[in-house]
């Protein structure tokens, strides 16, 4: 398949471009394209037969529902059986946003949308890029991820071509994605809400709207065998690079000796190590291949270089990757709990 390629500027949007990716979700084609939190593959939520695609494209498993965006609040209506109050103070609160709602579907979503779910996954996000694709599309838009399945989700348009050019119809660029995570989920249909994966929008923030939302506890542990999680796409292996991830956690400074200490080790042995480091400790590592994800004041700066610094250590052909771990705390409940995926939960102590 021949993928277009294009650039939208989100202060001057090109409304050729625009009508051009609407007709290709119309025609029930698929399309990459822009979000505050990374770049999403989307199809018309309400057709299976191009939802079908999007699994195939990326190799997803079927079993894994997919988010449905819109653009606009009164779009909901017809998709969800109801809305409660908890959610509707959500939405008015963090829509547009890096935040997903479970609600009970209506017949309009196809099974295979929400992988045979009764409940489905809506966000309205907040890049304005996203929501005049769906606009111009008039349908909500499902869109996981526009990764490849398994590895680190694309933060900008050069990783959605490394994954899927020549397997979709087109590939819409824009900012690079703010957040750098994905979206906060949270299950509406239980009460109180939980927390089904961490992302942009904080445990701190939503306890502002209830205190009782509270983080499901099998999100930061390794599963176990035959575990089956409420997010049905969190037991899957992800966010992996092809070199395995190994995370060292305690205290920086004895992080940094055991780092260095671990480099040798694998040196000794020939191979090429790549180090996630952080501001403080960028120049603490000598004679290795360093990224620094930011400053530790500015996890936002973190989340946002994660995927991307995973994906690059591919570029370079390391044979492992060293992290320093980060507090798990805020937006660092996120961070680490991607991290932690990506390592397969492999954590050191310093
Ligand atoms: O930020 C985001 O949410 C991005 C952008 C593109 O919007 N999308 C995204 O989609 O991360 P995806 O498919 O990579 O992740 C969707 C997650 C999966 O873990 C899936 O299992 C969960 O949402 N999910 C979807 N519908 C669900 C449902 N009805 N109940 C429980 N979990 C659900
Ligand atoms: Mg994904």
């Amino acid at each position: 398949m021949n993928t277009k390629v294009k650039v939208l500027d989100s202060n001057n949007l090109d409304k050729d471009i625009l009508a051009e990716v609407g007709q290709v979700i119309k025609d029930k084609g698929l399309v990459a394209f822009p979000t505050e939190t990374v770049y999403g593959l989307g199809a018309n939520a309400l057709e299976e037969e191009a939802v079908i695609k999007i699994f195939l494209a990326k190799g997803r498993p079927q079993d894994n529902p997919l988010i449905v965006h819109i653009a606009d609040l009164n779009e909901i209506e017809p998709l969800v059986k109801n809305i409660p109050e908890v959610a509707k103070k959500l939405m008015e609160k963090f829509w547009p946003g890096p935040m997903t709602l479970i609600l009970e579907k209506t017949s309009l979503i196809p099974a295979v949308t929400s992988a045979g779910l009764e409940s489905i996954g809506i966000r309205m996000p907040k890049s304005i890029i996203a929501r005049a694709i769906i606009k111009a599309a008039g349908v909500p838009i499902a869109a996981p991820s526009a990764n490849i399945s398994g590895r680190p989700s694309p933060t900008d348009i050069e990783r959605c071509v490394e994954d899927l050019n020549g397997k979709i119809e087109y590939i819409v660029g824009g900012e690079v994605s703010e957040v750098g995570l994905e979206s906060t989920i949270i299950d509406c249909t239980v009460i109180p809400p939980c927390v089904l994966r961490p992302g942009g929008i904080t445990l701190e923030m939503l306890k502002e709207i209830d205190e009782d939302i509270y983080i499901d506890e099998a999100i930061m542990k390794k599963p176990e065998k035959n575990f089956k999680p409420k997010a049905p796409g969190m037991k899957y292996r992800h966010y992996a690079p092809k070199a395995p991830v190994k995370i060292v956690n305690g205290e920086l400074q004895k992080t940094v000796a055991k780092i260095n200490e671990m480099v040798q080790n694998y040196r000794d042995e020939g191979k090429k190590v790549g180090i996630m480091a952080t501001d403080e400790t960028k120049e603490k590592y000598e004679d290795v291949m360093v990224i620094s994800l930011g400053s530790r004041d500015n996890l936002n700066s973190i989340g946002k270089n994660l995927f991307e610094t995973l994906r690059t250590f591919d570029d370079n052909d390391v044979d492992v990757i060293l992290s320093e771990a980060f507090e798990e705390k805020g937006f660092g409940i996120a961070i680490m709990n991607r991290l932690k995926k990506s390592a397969g939960f492999n954590i050191i102590d310093a």
